[in-house]
């Protein structure tokens, strides 16, 4: 079988009687027969993780990283495609850290075994560490594992330099069993350690959050709230927005999170509104205005699309929804107000590309710039930028 193609997901396809073959970890030009690689890519390198094919967490560790900035270049330019979008898609940037960048792991646990889920499955591989996560996170995962673990199901670790975060997901009530790291993690600078049961905070010990400092603005960094996980390529990313903000500006940032990007572009505009329908997260993004006396931004807690768009004056409207996209409703409200521009990042070029048909109707798109926010795998952020037509 003659693999010619990479698939959305970082996958080998064959063509086989006019059908495609999904077949993961192949490269385009390598020949297989019976899961032997009878010719091998000339891009083709060794993995360096041990775990790769069967945590499921890495797509592409396979693949010369260069490849993979051309894979991520290529998706962006086919799904535009697809959707009939004519654009230049501008190179993928690269990302500072191809391993240990993520400043977050989530791990399962079954009782026994600690790590990710085998791909499609729930049986839980169990990893001594992760190579794309940071250093710190790996020290954490190895003093975690001293401890008995058989009533946790799940384990998130975050970390800011030498300071971590960890929060265990349980299934009783009954927590004795964590409370003994917190002598094993004095290594670190800070801990923060947080158990859930039924998704409710049952114990806390340590700190209740780290305190971070990015573009001049401090910040709490909780457990609570979504951060994005590279925080080399978010600062590219950031100070790539910051550069479409002028000091007249006033700014909707219609999916704000913990308010981090909120605050740089008030350090920069006029007035920026923070809208973000996680309580927990609009109370960080108020903590992080206080700390940083920034009288010109507004952070509120709601359904942007529901309640607030409409009281607020804005000519930029900065977008970062979930994966799902902006729904309909929301482009629409938009589009009659007619911000003069919209600035998109996204973390799934599908539902980029969906919601930009709807936006060109008024919008001619600016640049459209993938960035490698999750390095070996076959995820990648965009940055659109839409001016509004004359
Ligand atoms: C991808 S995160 C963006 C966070 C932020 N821009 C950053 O860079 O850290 C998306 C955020 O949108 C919030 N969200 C989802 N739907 C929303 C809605 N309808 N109105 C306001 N916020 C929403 C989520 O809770 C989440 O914090």
């Amino acid at each position: 079988m003659q693999i010619d193609d990479l698939g959305m997901n970082g996958e080998g396809i064959a063509h086989e009687n006019k059908k495609a073959v999904f077949v993961p970890f192949y490269l385009p030009g390598e020949v297989v027969e019976n899961g032997e690689l009878l010719k091998k890519s000339e891009f083709r390198i060794t993995p360096v993780c041990s775990y790769f094919k069967t945590c499921g967490g890495c797509h592409l560790q396979h693949l010369k990283y260069e490849e993979t900035l051309k894979f991520k270049e290529d998706k962006i330019k086919n799904i535009f495609k697809k959707f009939k979008i004519k654009v230049k898609v501008l190179p993928c940037e690269p990302s500072p850290k191809i391993y240990n960048y993520r400043n977050k792991l989530t791990l399962k646990c079954d009782g026994e075994k600690l790590g990710l889920y085998k791909i499609n499955t729930h049986e839980v591989v169990d990893i001594a560490e992760c190579k794309i996560s940071s250093n710190e996170i790996n020290r954490a995962i190895k003093i975690i594992r001293e401890i008995n673990l058989n009533n946790v199901r799940e384990i998130i670790l975050q970390n800011y330099l030498n300071n971590i975060l960890i929060t265990f997901k349980i299934i009783d009530k009954n927590y004795n069993n964590i409370i003994p790291l917190k002598d094993k993690l004095k290594e670190f600078k800070s801990y923060g350690i947080f158990v859930e049961y039924k998704n409710n905070t049952i114990f806390q010990m340590g700190e209740k959050y780290i305190l971070k400092e990015e573009f001049n603005i401090k910040y709490p960094f909780t457990n609570n709230s979504f951060y994005q996980i590279n925080d080399e390529v978010k600062n590219i990313i950031y100070s790539d927005i910051l550069a479409n903000i002028s000091t007249s500006d006033k700014v909707l940032d219609a999916y704000s999170g913990s308010g981090l990007l909120s605050a740089c572009m008030a350090r920069k505009a006029k007035l920026v509104t923070g809208v973000e329908i996680v309580p927990s997260a609009t109370q960080n993004a108020n903590k992080l205005k206080e700390l940083n006396d920034l009288k010109n931004l507004q952070n509120i807690n709601g359904d942007f699309v529901k309640e607030i768009i409409y009281k607020i004056n804005f000519n930029v409207c900065v977008l970062d929804p979930p994966r799902a996209g902006v729904n309909r409703e929301a482009i629409e409200l938009i589009l009659q107000k007619g911000p003069q521009k919209v600035i998109y990042l996204s973390c799934n070029p599908a539902t980029l590309a969906r919601d930009l048909c709807l936006f060109c109707e008024r919008y001619n798109i600016s640049s459209l710039k993938p960035y490698d926010m999750f390095p070996n795998t076959h995820h990648v952020e965009t940055l659109a930028v839409l001016e509004l037509k004359n």
